[in-house]
């Protein structure tokens, strides 16, 4: 099949007629100009990109320093997080790790000669207790904990060490004392918000009996990325940045403890992690000029409206449904389906963020998009109409691409390191087929061409990474470890 001009007059060609051919590539030449128009604020121009950098970099330094950080949107929460591994970390941990639906429960084993092993659980958060009460949640958590350890035989006589990966805004005083700041993504537990999240999980674990660990660590997704990353490039490469691209999206890097002007551990280590929470950037209005129509539903309808603007435009949580939007408007304009939409195209999170994935895998004949529009209730779309919904998706997920991009190039130019790896994880990048293409040519053209980098997947950052930030925190205090109190 190719995709040819004339067939734009050609309102519906059976699929059956058409000559396709192997190594398809999808070209736009058949989308409709409406639709093109229609799309034309989703696509960054570089000026715009390079616009959105100069006020991501002030939003960042206003984090950073004590006297701007509380009228920042962009927190720049200190981790406390100041050593990666270097190799020698040994011992059995626990590591939790909650962010999003699923709730896992981990533990890692790290010995000689780089030996690892890790046993994982996953448990689902169910919605109400998402949205429910927080002493619940954590409830849940300790219980998942106690069934883990059950089944897993972990020796009850010896206290573990356990990280916890908590993928959410926390001011953190502490590496282990952090205050939740708001809640994103899914979640909306009351009585959570400026409390201690490490006091409530060692609260609903010691009414549970038999759980003898102490928490040695809390930190963010981000930063356990960074840390895997670190782990796996065996300690070599400068894995300076962690960033997710999942159901949320953030980034963490390294800084100069003198310019990280709250934090107030050990000075006299140069440097320290900084979990920017970069998702929230934009909500002080900083990304009008860009927000479209279907942005400003998404937000409205969201649990915390007026919030994690960036996050929105980018991550797994909202891009499926941003698609969804597009979709029913110019449906609903006539320029899509002769007008016709299903039940389930015009209800609210039915177009999951992983049909982008896979219309965009599309080899040949619009196989993929078809069965993803017949899951939608379409069942008949033309090839135009296959095509122009493609080029939506393509839209979508590029503009997701280029806004992290972006970020991605304010961190490296700010550290100004020659070389730099970055550690990513989530879903949006894992499954995406071009996500990581996109990044890597806009990184490219926006970051100083001085600095090298690579991005590479972080092998289950979130598990591996609390099991490695705990490790690195009792690195040097392993053998006192079996007498300490439990919590
Ligand atoms: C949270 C971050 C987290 C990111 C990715 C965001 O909604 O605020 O803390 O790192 O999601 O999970």
């Amino acid at each position: 099949m190719r995709t040819k001009p004339e067939m734009m007059g050609q309102l519906r060609p059976a699929f059956s007629e058409l000559n396709i051919s192997e190594g398809f590539e999808f070209d736009t030449e058949i989308v409709t100009n409406e639709i093109k128009e229609d799309c034309k604020p989703l696509l960054l121009s570089n000026e715009q990109l390079t616009t959105l950098m100069k006020d991501m970099n002030d939003a960042i330094n206003k984090g950073l320093s004590k006297d701007t950080n509380p009228s920042s949107v962009v927190k720049c929460y200190v981790t406390y997080v100041q050593d990666l591994p270097n190799g020698t970390e040994r011992g059995k941990f626990l590591a939790l790790d909650l962010g999003g639906t699923n709730f896992r429960v981990l533990l890692i084993e790290l010995g000689e000669n780089n030996y690892f092993h890790m046993d994982s659980e996953i448990f689902k958060v169910p919605e109400y207790i998402q949205t429910g009460k927080g002493t619940e949640l954590f409830d849940h958590i300790a219980k998942c904990l106690a069934e883990f350890v059950k089944k897993h035989n972990v020796d009850s006589t010896v206290t573990l060490p356990l990280g916890f990966t908590f993928s959410f805004p926390l001011r953190q005083v502490g590496l282990t004392k952090g205050y939740l700041n708001s809640w994103t993504k899914g979640f909306n537990c009351s009585g959570v918000v400026d409390e201690d999240v490490v006091r409530l999980l060692k609260e609903a674990i010691r009414k549970r009996k038999g759980l003898n660990l102490q928490v040695t660590a809390i930190l963010n997704d981000a930063t356990g990325t960074l840390m895997s990353c670190a782990h796996k490039t065996r300690y070599s490469k400068n894995c300076f940045v962690g960033l997710i691209v999942g159901t949320g999206c953030n980034a963490c890097y390294v800084e100069k403890v003198e310019n990280a002007e709250l934090f107030d551990g050990d000075s006299s280590k140069p440097y320290v992690i900084i979990n920017t929470e970069w998702g929230a950037f934009g909500d002080d209005g900083k990304l009008a000029s860009i927000t479209t129509k279907y942005d400003r539903e998404i937000d409205e309808l969201s649990l915390n409206a007026g919030c994690q603007r960036f996050e929105k435009m980018i991550s797994g949580m909202y891009m499926g449904e941003i698609v969804r939007l597009t979709i029913v408007d110019l449906a609903n304009q006539k320029k899509l389906f002769e007008g016709r939409l299903s039940d389930q195209m015009k209800t609210k999170g039915a177009f999951g963020t992983s049909f982008i994935s896979d219309i965009e895998s599309d080899k040949a004949n619009y196989k993929e998009t078809l069965k993803v529009l017949n899951e939608m209730g379409i069942s008949d779309p033309s090839l135009v109409d296959c095509a122009n919904v493609r080029y939506i998706c393509e839209c979508v997920s590029r503009r997701s691409a280029h806004l992290v991009s972006a970020g991605l190039a304010v961190l490296l130019n700010k550290m100004n390191e020659k070389s730099v790896t970055i550690g990513v994880d989530g879903s949006v990048y894992r499954f995406h087929p071009y996500f990581h293409k996109l990044m890597v040519e806009k990184t490219k053209q926006l970051a100083n061409p001085d600095i090298k980098f690579d991005m590479m997947l972080s092998e289950d950052g979130s598990g591996r990474g609390a099991a490695l930030v705990a490790a690195v925190a009792v690195r040097d205090e392993l053998p006192k470890m079996n007498g300490v109190a439990a919590v």
